[in-house]
């Protein structure tokens, strides 16, 4: 194991380049099952959430051939495996989309519920919805999903729920199903706009990707293709609100600036300057302290929760109070107690944290709790007086591709340490 050991109180200041959307590449790679050829995909992230996918792939019988660091070749035709087991969906949420691409290749699947980060309760209610109304039976069995349909037909699907999850999995079962199918309600993320423009480069016929009504006409057949993965928004807006918490200045190249304007309103609302260019946006901030500003996460086009504990790190230094709400997850402020350590003055009361600002934050050793804290905890170790140490780092590789490099490259001061092997229960009795 490792960890990160950060000597902060250093600005931010350059260039970095973002890699490709973690939440679009973790559906995009099991979508190529759904290909009858070969699918080259670019703009890959290198992260080891993409690593634990390409393996499922290759263990369900695709051969994958690595072009270079971030194309990847696929080829799906030798899969012939409709089963998924725990071994292989525990380290990954997004092992779930397996069931929709499995269930419109082979009309079957069995696959293992998901593991990932804890963020609460994370119901798949919305999913089975979604296969069921498509004529596919369900059952739950051992930890098992198991899905199947002698014929998948076209129907309309409400999601009681806004699903990022959800959306994506019923338009993966749908592109080959019998006839229309009509999602509403649904999740409008940039990534659900990059899988509906991958599935119809193979051939299907999406529409209203991006609204919250998305039709699917089924077609026969799926074909390979090429395809670049749009660049990561929440990749960019971490970046971005690093920048603007160590008073930096940073150009956050890669980036589709319309995707991150929830993320560029609040930074502005704190006293940080945000410049917009074609595939690029530089942030700054004068050496003043942030001001206080009250966040509200809501599905996309609102503030995305995936950025609410790094926003939270920089409010924690504003001046005055301000009002974190967490509107999309049951649970995501386990990471509070950690910043608390560091000298933040946060009061949570179920999906609201108070923040009161300080003046500045002290390092101390704290632990990543899941992918998105464990970003938090870095910027909250850059912008604190002295030596932060961050256990859990693997979380933060899971979704960030090279972070400690591209924080160095920016002037960042950032160690990776590996720790010593904890004993075994039998070496500490
Ligand atoms: N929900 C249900 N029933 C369902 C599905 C979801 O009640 O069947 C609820 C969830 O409990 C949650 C809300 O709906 O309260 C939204 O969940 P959603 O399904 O949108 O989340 P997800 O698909 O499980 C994806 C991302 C998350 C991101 C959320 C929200 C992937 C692999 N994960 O999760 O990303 O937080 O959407 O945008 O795409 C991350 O990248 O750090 C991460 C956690």
């Amino acid at each position: 194991m490792e960890k990160f050991v950060v000597n902060g109180g250093y600005r931010l200041v350059g260039e970095v380049t973002v890699s490709g959307a973690k939440n679009a590449a973790v559906a995009i790679l099991p979508a190529t099952i759904l290909a009858q050829g070969v699918c080259v995909l670019e703009n890959v992230p290198n992260i080891s959430d993409v690593s634990v996918l390409t393996n499922i792939l290759r263990q369900l019988g695709a051969a994958i051939r690595v072009i270079d660091k971030t194309t990847l070749e696929i080829d799906t035709t030798n899969v012939s495996s409709c089963e998924v087991p725990y071994e292989m969906t525990r380290r990954i949420r997004a092992s779930y989309y397996l069931m929709g691409v499995l269930l419109g290749r082979f009309r079957k699947a069995s696959v293992s519920l998901p593991g990932g980060c804890d963020l609460g309760v994370r119901p798949i209610d919305q999913h089975i919805k979604g296969f069921e109304a498509l004529s596919a039976s369900v059952n739950l069995e051992h930890g098992m999903v198991n899905v199947e349909a002698s014929q998948l037909v076209g129907s309309q699907v409400y999601l009681d729920v806004v699903s990022v999850g959800a959306t994506m999995n019923i338009m993966l079962a749908a592109v080959t199903a019998k006839g229309m199918t009509v999602i509403e309600n649904a999740a409008k993320e940039p990534h659900i706009v990059d899988l509906a423009n991958f599935l119809n480069s193979m051939g299907a016929d999406v529409m209203g990707a991006g609204t919250d009504v998305i039709k699917i006409r089924g077609v026969n057949r799926l074909y390979g293709t090429t395809y670049s993965i749009i660049p990561d928004q929440i990749e960019a807006g971490t970046y971005m609100v690093a920048a603007a918490a160590t008073g930096g200045n940073v150009l956050v190249k890669n980036v589709i600036p319309k995707h991150l304007e929830p993320i560029t309103a609040r930074l502005r609302k704190t006293g940080a300057f945000v410049e917009e260019y074609d595939d690029a946006v530089r942030v700054w901030r004068d050496l003043k302290r942030p001001q206080k500003t009250n966040v509200k996460t809501m599905p996309h086009p609102g503030f995305p929760t995936d950025m609410q504990p790094q926003m939270t790190v920089l409010l924690t230094v504003a001046e005055g109070t301000s009002i974190v709400t967490e509107g999309v997850m049951d649970s995501r402020f386990r990471y509070v107690d950690e910043l608390r350590r560091m000298g933040a003055n946060i009061q949570v009361d179920g999906k609201v944290a108070v923040v009161e600002g300080v003046k500045e934050l002290n390092g101390a050793p704290v632990m990543a709790t899941d992918l998105r804290a464990g970003a938090a905890l870095l910027i909250a170790g850059l912008v604190a007086k002295g030596v932060t140490e961050i256990e859990g780092i693997a979380y933060v590789e899971r979704g960030y591709q090279d972070i400690q490099r591209k924080l160095i490259s920016l002037g960042a001061d950032i160690k990776k340490v590996t720790l010593p092997a904890e004993p075994s229960l039998a070496q500490a009795l």
